[in-house]
């Protein structure tokens, strides 16, 4: 196993988060619903929505039936609407083309509304125990910095750079569990310690080969958005 994939699974079961809503299910929905609010809003500010969300849709045939402005109102507050109507359109392409099932395959799961490669992944590794490299913000800033890769993150060549990184470092067991503790742990590590600013490097289970913190950069990677 990698290096860095131990040393977070092993991170993760001491000092990763445990009792997120969405941590007790593998309902597919459930988990794109969880994914979907999270990709820019903050978890704390998540969980009620999340929960006031299911109750209301707890599933795909239910949310395709609502009235757009039923959605639109729970949504109130999270801001980033459209991420509210590509949920929406895609419950209604998955009722109509899937029966209502949620896709299994990565291609399909692609295709749908407001689904990015590390969204999909993200919802194959949660829901089904998949081998799967996420790369969302957080974890762009992690590979950045324990790799010491630089240029602008939002650029292709960087971008490809970080997704091989992701890859490589993706742990080899074959265990369903081991996949999402390694995801959740690369999730919470870039959520609670490498931050943006003042990142906790002493808490950091990646800090003896990490290359910016060793080459005192860390407020240098990721490297900023050319202006
Ligand atoms: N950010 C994006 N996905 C997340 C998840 N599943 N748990 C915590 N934070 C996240």
């Amino acid at each position: 196993m990698s290096n860095i994939a131990a040393r977070l699974i092993n991170w993760q079961e001491q000092h990763g988060r445990h009792h997120l809503p969405w941590q007790g299910t593998h309902d597919p929905y459930a988990i794109w619903l969880s994914e979907i609010m999270l990709q820019q809003t903050q978890v704390g500010t998540v969980i009620p929505y999340y929960q006031r969300f299911l109750r209301y849709f707890p599933d795909i045939p239910s949310l395709s039936q609502a009235p757009l402005d039923d959605i639109l109102s729970l949504w109130s507050g999270l801001g980033y609407y459209s991420r509210a109507r590509h949920l929406y359109q895609a419950a209604c392409i998955i009722v109509r083309d899937y029966h209502g099932t949620f896709p299994k395959e990565r291609e399909l799961i692609q295709q749908l509304p407001g689904i990015g490669r590390s969204t999909a992944a993200a919802i194959m590794v949660f829901a089904y125990g998949h081998r799967s490299a996420i790369l969302d913000g957080n974890v762009k800033r992690v590979f950045s910095r324990y790799f010491g890769i630089d240029g602008y993150p939002g650029k292709k060549k960087v971008q490809d750079q970080l997704w091989l990184k992701a890859e490589e470092s993706l742990p080899n067991g074959n265990s369903k569990k081991c996949h999402q503790v390694y995801t959740q742990a690369l999730m919470d590590l870039g959520a609670t310690i490498c931050t943006r600013h003042r990142p906790q490097c002493h808490d950091c289970p990646l800090r003896s080969d990490c290359v910016a913190f060793k080459e005192k950069r860390t407020d240098q990677l990721p490297t900023a958005k050319p202006r």
